[in-house]
């Protein structure tokens, strides 16, 4: 059993007592529309259809495909732009600024920490092991009776690896607050995603992206997969249009192509597993972690100098070496096959 079978008690006052804005459009979205103060002539390009409405406050169709394909259903999914809005809601839901806070496990994504400090919420660290897996001991241990939060990230950015499920599963259960497992990378892991076990877990987020696997970072959509109460309050606090009607669009045309997201997510695999071969040859890098991610860490001599002279050739990667756990380490994106020969070449000459 879960330590958590009821978030209310989680849920900052404020927000519980909250009565949230509304518009007509919750109510009625046909017939002649004079509700909104919308600009009834139409856009002014006029190809692109209904771009002088306000989009949908919910999004139903598109949650209901997204629910189907992750195997859930539409009142355990939230659409936000970007999961980084997701981040956002779900500290303002639970943490109450000057008082509360989240628990983190660096090295992990940096959003957690710049959402909770523009909140005012305080951060707690529990750094991962020297393989970059969470001790759950240590990180119940160090909770106080503030740590509303726990996030948690898997695969991990920017190390790459799969966090161990076993420690995640306890953490779940054991952790008396809402444990956020970040799965932005999942659809490069062999990993079944956490979702599977959200009816069992009440204070489970599961939280997914169309930035990476769907290969859409340009139309900002992040998903928050819950059971129907966290969801509910996620809905009750966003602004009231905060996904548009292009992002929707361009979303629902992407499960037209389902076979192809597939094929680009095995030849990113095999290109990484490429990628980590190489590099693995390469004299000068000391190590290269293990990847379950569509990226690479690595650990090279005088990093920053790398970093800089890959940048004077054009050729951008991320330096990591400012993280504990993680120094002198640079972070590549894999890239199309050609780009990662010129990486590949580039890293060689410039470390001759
Ligand atoms: C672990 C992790 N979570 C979330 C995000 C943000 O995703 P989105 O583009 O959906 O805001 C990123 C982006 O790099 C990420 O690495």
């Amino acid at each position: 059993m879960p330590k958590i079978d009821d978030i209310e008690p989680l849920v900052r006052p404020n927000i519980q007592s909250l009565i949230p804005y509304r518009s007509a459009r919750d109510d009625f979205d046909k017939g002649i529309l004079l509700d909104a103060n919308e600009n009834s002539l139409g856009s002014p390009m006029r190809h692109k259809e209904q771009l002088h409405r306000y989009p949908s406050p919910v999004h139903n169709r598109l949650r209901e495909t997204i629910a189907s394909y992750r195997g859930v259903l539409k009142e355990n999914i939230f659409t936000g732009v970007g999961s980084d809005e997701a981040i956002d809601l779900l500290i303002r839901i639970f943490c109450v600024p000057g008082e509360d806070s989240i628990m983190i496990t660096p090295p992990t994504y940096g959003m957690y920490k710049v959402s909770a400090a523009i909140n005012d919420v305080g951060i707690q660290e529990v750094q991962l092991d020297e393989d970059f897996q969470p001790d759950a001991q240590k990180i119940l241990a160090a909770r106080s009776a503030k740590t509303k939060l726990l996030f948690l990230c898997s695969p991990n950015n920017p190390t790459a690896n799969d966090l161990n499920r076993i420690e995640i599963l306890k953490l779940i259960e054991l952790f008396p607050g809402i444990v956020v497992v970040d799965e932005a990378y999942i659809d490069f892991s062999r990993q079944e995603s956490m979702a599977e076990v959200l009816p069992q877990y009440p204070n489970l987020v599961v939280l997914q992206t169309f930035s990476k696997a769907f290969g859409l970072a340009g139309i900002r959509l992040g998903i928050a997969l819950a059971n129907s109460p966290v969801i509910e309050y996620m809905l009750k606090i966003k602004a009231p249009y905060n996904l548009n009607r292009l992002t929707a669009q361009a979303a629902l045309e992407a499960f037209e192509h389902k076979d192809l997201i597939r094929v680009n997510i095995e030849k990113i695999i095999e290109e990484r597993e490429y990628l980590v071969e190489q590099l693995n040859q390469a004299p000068t890098v000391e190590k290269v972690y293990p990847s379950n991610a569509n990226f690479i860490l690595f650990r090279i001599r005088n990093a920053k100098e790398i970093y800089r002279r890959l940048a004077d050739n054009g050729i951008i990667v991320r330096y990591r070496g400012d993280q504990t756990g993680c120094e002198d380490c640079l972070r590549v994106t894999v890239g199309m096959p050609d780009e990662n020969v010129r990486f590949l070449k580039t890293l060689k000459e410039i470390t001759l």
